[in-house]
């Protein structure tokens, strides 16, 4: 409204400004050169300047008008501009269509993101609802309709594959002059949200249950080292039974079992120490045999290189590694598949420790990122991404290191290699141990 006033108060100003420039030069030209004219020579001079000064005005004026007009015309058409590159940059996807779902909008995000250009969908049917949405968003757009709009619902979107994808996406009205309204779509691709959220839970179960486990074990320690006792105390009165023989064996490897349990648990500060290579290796295969069996699986431990070689590591974490190791090799294989687990030493004080499997390996592309916190092939609920990036830290806290290697369909084996214990700090252990 200002500009509108600033407008015709300068294209006035400037309108007398040039009428009196006009009247004023009239009026030397005709004091210099028509001093002496006759009244009829006045009266058109008058007249001529009449017109002139008219006519400058005329000129003036249009000219004035144009170049204000040319101005906004720009100026609109710079907006313009600028609101189709925001909406182009914008991160996420903007989609315009009517109530027929027909798209009158596409911006360059809903490109990557759906795989449709904006020239073969412009006009379409939106093809991105999956069937099971479409109520949803018909309910969606019955909200809009009423001044609601809608904002921040989660809910899926297809590709152009027609793989469904998780969504965030808010609605709302956009109406133009002359037309009915339309529905403006904000949705951004939520699918890395989602997978570390779900990730999140799954560690908070996991947890949980190890914490489960843990109180279980605890509870089932003592009555079952009061039975393993009464066992003993009945197995000295009648040597020869061979049942209550079994049943002490039962009971010894339940309590072990247990122990173990309790110990795994069990998570305290990193405390490094000699291990015994083979035989932290041997102790792990044991407590992982129920679930070899449950999976009619088989484990082949060969430990016979490992002999007398110690690392100086947690033993907690070392068998945490293991275990998370031989997890991912369970979880490859199909049942009745086979898993070797084998440790040799490597040239300049080192060991390898290896976890074979014959399942269903991992693909070049997966190869690359299977060290990534969260990074899981698994469904939900089955893995947390987290395993191989704990192994790689434990390696790299113990001056070792840990790859994958794997032929696609033929299996993968992952290599664990670790500093050995040198043969001075093996002496400086043992002095120390004999001390105490
Ligand atoms: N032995 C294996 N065979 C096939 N794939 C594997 C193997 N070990 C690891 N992977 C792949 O590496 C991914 C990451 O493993 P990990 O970090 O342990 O997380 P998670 O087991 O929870 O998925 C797995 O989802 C899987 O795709
Ligand atoms: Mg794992």
């Amino acid at each position: 409204m200002r500009e509108k006033q600033w407008f015709w108060v300068t294209l006035t100003l400037s309108s007398i400004t040039l009428v009196a420039l006009v009247f004023a030069a009239w009026e030397l030209v005709e004091n210099r050169y028509f001093r002496d004219a006759n009244y009829l020579t006045l009266h058109y001079l008058y007249i001529t300047r009449g017109v002139a000064s008219s006519l400058v005005l005329a000129f003036w004026a249009a000219w004035f008008v144009l170049r204000q007009r040319r101005k906004s015309e720009d100026e609109l058409r710079r907006s313009n501009e600028r609101y189709r590159g925001l909406l182009e940059d914008f991160p996420g996807g903007v989609i315009l269509y009517d109530k027929d779902l027909r798209v009158v909008e596409w911006n360059a995000s809903a490109e990557r993101m759906y795989g449709y250009s904006k020239a073969e969908i412009l006009g379409r049917a939106l093809p991105t609802v999956p069937p099971e949405k479409a109520g949803e968003l018909r309910e969606f757009m019955r909200q809009v309709d009423h001044g609601e709009p809608v904002l921040n619902a989660e809910t899926a979107r297809l590709d152009r594959n027609g793989a469904a994808f998780p969504v965030q996406l808010s609605l709302r009205p956009f109406s133009e002059r002359d037309q009915p309204i339309h529905y403006l779509e904000a949705t951004s691709d939520i699918r890395e949200r989602v997978r570390w959220r779900d990730a999140m839970i799954e560690l908070e179960k996991l947890t949980s249950m190890g914490k489960m486990a843990a109180g279980t074990a605890h509870h089932l320690n003592s009555p079952l080292a009061a039975l393993l006792l009464r066992v003993q105390l009945m197995r000295e009165r009648a040597a020869d039974d061979h049942d209550l023989a079994r049943l002490e064996e039962g009971l010894t490897f339940c309590r072990h079992f247990v122990r173990r349990l309790l110990e795994f648990s069990h998570m305290g500060p990193v405390q490094k120490d000699v291990q015994s290579v083979g035989a932290t290796v041997e102790s792990v295969a044991g407590f992982f045999q129920p679930v070899i069996h449950a999976k009619r699986a088989t484990l082949i431990t060969e430990t016979a290189d490992a002999r007398g070689l110690d690392v100086c590591a947690d033993r907690n974490l070392l068998e945490t590694v293991l275990l998370i190791l031989l997890s991912n090799a369970l979880d490859a294989i199909p049942a009745g598949g086979e898993i070797r687990l084998r440790c040799r030493p490597l040239p300049s004080d080192r060991v390898e420790i290896s976890v074979s499997d014959n399942g269903a390996g991992i693909s070049q592309a997966n190869l690359a990122r299977i060290f990534e916190p969260f990074f899981t092939t698994k469904e939900p609920g089955k893995g947390t991404g987290l395993g191989l990036a704990i192994a790689r830290n434990f390696a790299a806290e113990h001056g070792g290191s840990i790859r994958l290697e794997s032929e696609p369909a033929s299996g993968a084996t992952a290599y664990l290699i670790l500093p050995l214990l040198g043969v001075a700090a093996r002496v400086a252990a043992a002095a120390e141990e004999s001390r105490l």
